[in-house]
């Protein structure tokens, strides 16, 4: 049998390489089969034509949030993986999120797998949000999970109905020193933002604005800090999320020089959106609620660079969307915030979304161009091969590579494209009513997506052509280390030198 797929015509981008234009790839069975050139056609073979543009990897966003309890009026599995796949992303991890009340997270997994299956335009995996990490779900049910593909957890230090106190993360990172999952960090000292909130609150600063107040940089600073050393007291790797503030990062960079195995993420809002963004916009007081999340826009255009130059010098393993947005119009009060004539920020539910937006904001500063801020490499490791490798989806995600999934963008050619694409809400795919990035131009767009050998969005002949029973869950294996030191299961590297563990 032939290939089932031939893509030609365009220029392959891995990690580590930007292939010569001739280089084609052939796909049997849904998986990347050969690179080559002139490879056979048969008459089954579908041939796409590149057209001189770039191939990247279908794109991993391994933080979406899709269908969860707290925000109802969010996109469920139809509309995110909708969104996903047009912009690029083939495969996203959500999240099965445990309630503090609940003593089992195998039922809330359940669940959740019942609000994706077949639901989904793109693979998808799952991380579990541990808020009541019990003795006995940590010794039965993490490893039960661990074998059904559940290889991640996220941990919050802040908001009230998730946060953990350092000895329950203590106990969480012990687990996984055992057991070998990666753990995820939402790092902010929730002491801090209370306090201020109550300040706030009692003089009458409630507008959207003042969410960033509530939330200063040194909440995630002091946080960052904390969990980095709780990291390596217990020696595990972790990879905190959603980073925004530069002394932060300088945390997590001091660590990795040491070669603590410390991940951190941050996502576009970070890197293109400030605080003003919160204020009162074309006559409507309550517009900034579109742009509430956390940890906040920051206030400085210095924060964006500074998460720029962690991009480029390689602090960040991974950039993802964080997308957990809300409904802005809905009747009940503007994405929930406004109760009667009231705006409490405290209410507005956080998060934005991005799902869609996140490869072609960041393939726009990809390359050698006067503007560009990373390689093309860079941006597919910070995209698709890193997450996927740190999430245990290695050899099957995130390259362009043989026995790989035939998961592939084809970017348009530069010369099709001369005016970029305005990102507006109205060509979006999610199911919210705004984007926070409305009106940016960004340079490129995917053209087409393929997903396993599949093609699930066509720019120009349909969108999306793809099926909400293409998505399939992914069983992902234990994570592999990707900074710190090389190689190896996501699990304690230093045993031998803490003989206070034995
Ligand atoms: O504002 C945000 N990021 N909301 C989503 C939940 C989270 O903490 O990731
Ligand atoms: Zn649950
Ligand atoms: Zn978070
Ligand atoms: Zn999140």
């Amino acid at each position: 049998m032939g290939f089932e797929l031939i893509v030609t015509n365009g220029t392959i981008v891995t990690a580590s390489e930007v292939l010569s234009p001739g280089i084609e790839i052939g796909v049997k069975n849904g998986k990347i089969s050969c690179l080559g050139m002139f490879l056979p056609r048969s008459d089954n073979t579908l041939v796409v034509d590149a057209r001189g543009g770039y191939i990247t990897p279908g794109g991993v966003d391994s933080h979406v949030h899709f269908a969860q309890d707290n925000s109802p009026t969010g996109d469920n599995f139809t509309t995110g993986s909708r969104s996903s796949i047009a912009g690029g992303t083939t495969t996203v991890i959500a999240f099965a999120s445990q309630k503090k009340t609940e003593t089992t997270v195998i039922r809330c997994v359940e669940e959740y797998h019942t609000r994706a299956k077949d639901q989904s335009y793109c693979d998808y995996g799952f991380h579990l949000i541990l808020s009541n990490p019990t003795p006995q779900i940590m010794a039965t049910e993490m490893p039960l999970l661990i074998e059904q593909g559940i290889t991640s957890v996220k941990l919050y230090m802040t908001y009230e109905p998730l946060k953990l106190g350092d000895a329950q993360l203590l106990d969480v990172l012990m687990s996984a020193r055992t057991l070998g999952f990666t753990t995820m960090v939402h790092a902010e000292n929730s002491d801090i933002i209370s306090l201020i909130s109550t300040r706030l609150e009692a003089s009458g600063h409630t507008a959207p604005y003042f969410h960033a107040i509530s939330r200063p940089q040194i909440a995630e600073n002091e946080a960052t800090y904390r969990i980095i050393s709780l990291a390596e007291l217990t020696d595990v790797p972790i990879l905190i999320v959603h980073m925004s503030s530069e002394i932060a990062m300088k945390h997590v960079r001091k660590a990795q020089t040491r070669m603590l195995p410390i991940h951190a993420e941050t996502c576009p809002q970070y890197l293109f959106l400030l605080s003003e963004r919160l204020k009162a916009t074309h006559g409507d007081a309550f517009e900034g609620a579109k742009c509430v999340c956390s940890p906040p826009l920051r206030h400085d255009p210095k924060d964006l660079e500074a998460m720029w130059t962690g991009i480029a010098n390689g602090t960040f393993t991974v950039v993802s969307s964080d997308h957990a947005p809300s409904t802005y119009g809905h009747s009940g009060g503007k994405k929930l915030g406004l109760k009667g004539d009231v705006m409490r920020y405290r209410d507005i539910p956080n998060g934005v979304p991005g799902v869609e937006t996140r490869l072609p904001l960041l393939f726009s500063y990809a390359g050698r161009e006067k503007d560009s801020r990373l390689s093309l490499q860079r941006f597919v490791q910070l995209t698709s091969s890193d997450p996927a490798k740190l999430y245990g989806l290695e050899g099957m995600k995130g390259s362009i590579a043989v026995g790989h999934d035939a998961d592939i963008v084809i970017w348009y050619n530069e010369k099709e494209l001369k005016d970029g694409v305005t990102i507006r809400q109205s060509e979006l795919h999610h199911g919210v009513d705004y984007t926070p990035f409305e009106g940016m131009r960004v340079k490129n767009w995917p053209r087409l997506t393929f997903l396993r050998g599949k093609k699930v969005w066509d720019r120009d002949n349909g969108g999306v052509v793809g099926d909400v029973l293409d998505g399939k869950f992914l069983k992902r294996g234990k994570g592999k280390i990707v900074v710190g030191r090389t190689g190896g299961e996501v699990k304690g590297m230093l045993a031998g030198e803490r003989n206070y563990w034995c």
